[in-house]
């Protein structure tokens, strides 16, 4: 990785991922592309405004920058999919086949995460097997099943090294989540600190696999930095770091602020999204190919997200 862009660069993942990128390559070497303006944090460093369905801009700025990696983050989350199908579906693919086109034409290395949501109600929600029955019921599970299978199409028929994961719930304190299911578990500490009480629009016993910021990013950086020798799979790694439902969040939470409460008002939208996910994916193969694993539980992730919250408000 000498010449990096990532796209979606001011959403949940790029922001964090694009300074961590330039911390360790150096700002001058990490390109970062969103439709949306530059975060303040971002622009120290090279933007540019970019829809990912202008194939022709994207394959500008590839080719201007001598791009060698592009870290492929732009998409719509699972909430707003189902609220705009059609959209979603341009966004994620066509997206997605214009930076496979433009990987094959540059020989660049390509990130694409997938997620949770390429699973759905057939596949075995209790450790979760890499390779499993699919058959997501959503439109995001469905573009990110394709989206797996078209990376491993463009690395086996034009030799794209496409590389992924399938995170699980991201929670982070620095750029609020884009409109996905898992969002409740970031919502919960902004409701914390400031009102003591939380709404959650899922029930109860609703068990995800989640994950904290820095284990996501790290994992990004070491599996493209992985020696590709040792990669079975390549792509749509199992990756997760904990696995709970709101009523244990909030427990753990009322550890730091016992006066905190938490009362539930069921989206039907959300919850039907979330009950097609498994509960908790087995990520041995991850930690066999390229030596994955977390750093941080869910007491180390409450205590972090705490701390880091309270200093910037
Ligand atoms: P986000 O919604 O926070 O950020 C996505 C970014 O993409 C936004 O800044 C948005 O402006 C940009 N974008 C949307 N449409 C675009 C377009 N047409 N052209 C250019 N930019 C566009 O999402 P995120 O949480 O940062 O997720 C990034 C990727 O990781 C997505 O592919 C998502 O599916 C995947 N993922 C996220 C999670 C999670 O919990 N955050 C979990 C699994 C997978
Ligand atoms: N966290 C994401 C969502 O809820 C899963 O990919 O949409």
């Amino acid at each position: 990785m000498k010449k990096i862009l990532v796209t979606g660069a001011a959403g949940q993942i790029g922001s964090e991922l694009t300074i961590t990128l330039r911390d360790k390559y150096g700002a001058e070497n990490v390109w970062a592309a969103d439709r949306k303006p530059a975060l303040t944090e971002l622009q120290p460093g090279p933007f540019y405004s970019l829809d990912v369905r202008d194939v022709s801009t994207f394959n500008q700025i590839v080719e201007a920058n001598h791009i060698d990696t592009i870290f492929h983050l732009a998409a719509l989350l699972s909430t707003v999919a189902e609220q705009k199908p059609q959209q979603a579906w341009d966004v994620n693919m066509n997206g997605l086949i214009n930076v496979l086109k433009i990987s094959r034409i540059h020989q660049c290395a390509l990130f694409f995460p997938s997620s949770i949501a390429a699973f759905g109600m057939e596949t075995p929600p209790m450790d979760t097997p890499q390779d499993t029955i699919q058959r997501p019921t959503t439109l995001y599970g469905i573009s990110k099943v394709s989206g797996e299978l078209l990376c491993d199409y463009y690395h086996h028929r034009f030799g794209v090294d496409a590389r992924g994961l399938r995170y699980p719930g991201l929670i982070s304190s620095k750029t609020p989540p884009g409109g996905g299911t898992t969002d409740y578990a970031v919502d919960i500490f902004y409701a914390a600190i400031k009102s003591q009480h939380y709404d959650c629009f899922l029930r109860a016993d609703t068990q995800l696999d989640m994950m904290y910021m820095p284990d996501a990013i790290d994992a990004a950086i070491n599996l493209m930095t992985a020696d590709s020798r040792q990669l079975k799979h390549r792509n749509a790694f199992n990756i997760t770091a904990m696995s709970f439902n709101p009523q244990q969040l909030a427990a753990e939470i009322q550890k730091h602020i016992p006066e905190f409460t938490i009362a539930y008002h069921v989206d039907p939208l959300r919850q039907a999204i979330a009950d097609s996910w498994p509960r908790h994916m087995n990520d041995s193969a991850a930690k066999v190919e390229w030596g994955w694993q977390a750093q941080f539980d869910l007491p180390a992730m409450v205590e972090d997200m705490l701390k880091n919250m309270r200093s910037t408000q």
